[in-house]
């Protein structure tokens, strides 16, 4: 690049970048996603270390964040707060690790303690005789903000430090965070309450901890992770990294149960690898690892250069949020006949995959997006949760932009669509007559928690209803190898399979069969509770609106649902078809136990992934069993999840049954009496 066509990006770098900063840092309101900032920044040192001439001293090059909001107090740190350079790639770890065996004159493995990187707010923490005194956000690096009303409201902070060997004047460095679940939580509530939603649980936990007012703050469920310290004086801290953290834990910190020391640059890889498989059963937000130089003395030989230390580096994870256009948007029809606006995107490599359709959820998130086709978006993948739509960047919207119109006729069968009262959902009224409804009503029933018909899968549904060979559920039990052998792509031994398959689904259970009628809001918790209660279907078909409600968790609404559901007569139809085609289960006893678990008291841990807390209770109830939130003698059994903390060390001191999630899942879907 030439020098003025460098001049001028440059200066198009800066102004992008200052207002990214501003939204970022003084709004807790980001514009652009991680990933964007982190190439536009980059962009900007290439080119002012090409052209040194062009570094002004207003670079956002030269400094850390933003300056501190005038609302709060200024504190001066005594020690500047610094940011982390970052790698992305294995050339970049290896570089790294040859820079500082360059300066330091060595070819010896170097020792790295090896941290999670938070995704959260830099707190500065200073202890005058072991008393928390000032609390500060990192601001500029050199100006933060007085938050110490805010930070006393974070339990995970202690007010005092335990012990006595503690320096007289310490300061404590840390990252301030939310749960995923908090986050979720927060939002939910902001949602009811008509009020502006958080972009991620980073800007939730910025946003909550820079209120005024401290009860705010309080009401917010924030932590704390100490990750190093800045000012020392009057006492000795340990003289290697690994060895500190473990001393500000001792010292009421809660400190990462992550961290582990690497004998050398490989061993940091390794981690980088385990903590990215771990990262999204984690329950907060990580962005990458920390790999620091272990020994203090070799840190303090390697020093610092303008903004960040040479003895550290962030090595930061593929992102999970990135931009791309929005092309389209397509109406799918679920189950139950909810129309669920998808987003067609621009393909893009998101969250470890090529992302190119997200769901847009319903109407109301469409508007609170104030999104349009053509659009610029922010797309977000974490795990293997489904692309989410989070914000529109504004400021690269283009003048072609086209708003999105909900359609009035059900896109698959025609029917006037309508909009239900109870909820935000549009929906097409045509039950199994709309082809969509029904496809998905069948892939339902076959499916692995349902009838668990091995093979018959979404592909093949589609092809079997579309070809004319399956109109209704029933119409899976007519099935022949000649006829499925005549599909594309099928051959006779798949045929056969799948017909084998077929017949061995057949033996089953009352719950599942429940369930796998796919009626509206009958999921597998509740129809377990069914099963138990009512013991045959004759019995469920006849059971009146009053009687439904005498079954654990079901309400009025459930019960409708139900009752309506086997008035029906396409609906009694089908099931004599289904019964008649030799669908069994063994029977449940009249005298039966009417739940297997009862009388267990059960412990949930650590953060599942298949299913949410809350489901697993749930199905854990339904089955008689009582969820307690703490481990004693009389606990049962205990399921641990990822990062499962005291709670599993407990039930490990006392001996008593531990299931992981897997373990779980078997549990509940054997029980499905
Ligand atoms: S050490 C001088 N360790 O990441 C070294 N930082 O991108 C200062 N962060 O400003 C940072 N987890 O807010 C360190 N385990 C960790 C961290 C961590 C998250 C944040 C911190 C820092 C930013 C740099």
């Amino acid at each position: 690049m030439e020098l003025e066509a460098a001049r001028l990006r440059v200066a198009e770098l800066t102004q992008e970048i200052t207002k990214a900063n501003q939204a970022y840092y003084a709004l807790d309101n980001p514009s652009i996603p991680d990933a964007e900032y982190d190439r536009l920044f980059h962009e900007l040192k290439t080119l002012e270390t090409q052209y040194p001439a062009l570094r002004t001293a207003f670079s956002p090059s030269q400094r850390v964040g933003a300056p501190p909001l005038k609302a709060f107090g200024e504190v001066s740190h005594f020690i500047p707060m610094l940011s982390l350079d970052n790698a992305f790639t294995q050339e970049d770890l290896w570089a790294f690790d040859k820079r500082i065996k360059d300066r330091l004159k060595t070819d010896k493995p170097l020792v790295y303690c090896c941290e999670p990187k938070y995704d959260g707010i830099a707190v500065s923490l200073l202890y005058e005789h072991g008393i928390l005194v000032r609390g500060a956000t990192r601001g500029d690096g050199s100006v933060g903000e007085d938050i110490t009303q805010n930070v006393r409201t974070i339990r995970s902070i202690p007010l005092k430090l335990n012990g006595s060997a503690w320096p007289e004047r310490l300061e404590v460095r840390g990252e301030i965070y939310m749960t995923k679940t908090g986050f979720a939580a927060l939002n939910e509530q902001a949602r009811k309450n008509g009020e502006k939603l958080f972009v991620n649980p980073r800007n939730a936990a910025a946003g909550s901890l820079r209120q005024l007012d401290s009860r705010i703050t309080q009401a917010r469920l924030l932590f704390m992770c100490a990750y190093s310290v800045g000012l020392v004086e009057g006492g000795a801290i340990a003289d290697e990294h690994f060895a500190l953290l473990n001393q500000l834990n001792s010292w009421g910190f809660s400190t990462s149960s992550e961290i582990t020391v690497a004998e050398n640059i490989q061993a940091c890889w390794d981690y980088y690898q385990h903590i990215m498989q771990k990262r999204s059963q984690l329950p907060f937000d990580i962005d990458g690892v920390v790999f620091k130089i272990n020994s203090a003395q070799l840190q303090q030989q390697l020093g610092f250069v303008s903004r960040a230390p040479r003895w550290a580096i962030a090595h930061k994870f593929p992102a999970q949020e990135e931009i791309t256009r929005l092309l389209d948007v397509d109406f799918q029809v679920g189950r139950t006949g909810t129309i669920t606006p998808v987003a067609r995107l621009e393909p893009i490599f998101v969250g470890g995959v090529t992302v190119s359709n997200a769901t847009l959820h319903n109407k109301d998130e469409i508007m609170r997006l104030g999104v349009c086709v053509g659009d610029s978006v922010v797309v977000r993948r974490a795990g293997d949760v489904i692309p989410q739509i989070v914000s529109v960047v504004l400021e690269r919207r283009p003048d072609s932009v086209k708003p999105i119109v909900f359609p009035s006729l059900c896109p698959a069968c025609g029917s006037t669509l309508r909009e239900d009262e109870t909820d935000v959902a549009i929906r097409c009224p045509a039950g199994t007559l709309c082809v969509a409804q029904n496809k998905e009503a069948i892939k339902h029933y076959a499916s692995r928690t349902a009838m668990d018909i091995e093979g018959l899968g979404e592909k093949l549904v589609e092809q079997l209803v579309d070809s004319g060979l399956v109109k209704t559920i029933a119409d899976i039990y007519f099935l022949s190898v000649d006829r499925v052998a005549g599909l594309e792509r099928m051959g006779e031994k798949s045929a056969e399979n799948l017909i084998a398959a077929i017949q061995t689904s057949k033996k089953t259970t009352l719950a599942r069969f429940l369930y796998a009628l796919g009626i509206r809001e009958v999921g597998q918790a509740t129809a377990v509770n069914l099963a138990n209660y009512f013991k045959t279907v004759a019995v469920l078909q006849t059971a009146t609106f009053d009687e439904l409600q005498k079954v654990a968790d079901i309400g009025p609404v459930v019960a409708q649902n139900i009752a309506e559901y086997f008035q029906e007569d396409k609906n009694k139809k089908l099931i004599e078809n289904l019964l008649d085609a030799g669908i069994n289960w063994p029977e449940i006893a009249a005298n039966s136990l009417a739940a297997p678990l009862s009388g267990q008291t059960w412990v949930l841990t650590g953060a599942l992934t298949q299913l949410t807390r809350e489901e697993a209770k749930e199905r854990l109830q339904a089955l008689g069993a009582k969820v307690a939130g703490s481990v004693s003698a009389k606990t049962h059994c205990v399921v641990a999840g990822e990062a499962a903390g005291s709670k599993l060390v407990k039930a490990q001191e006392l001996n008593i049954q531990i299931l992981n999630e897997h373990e779980l899942l078997e549990v509940l879907n054997n029980a499905m009496v």
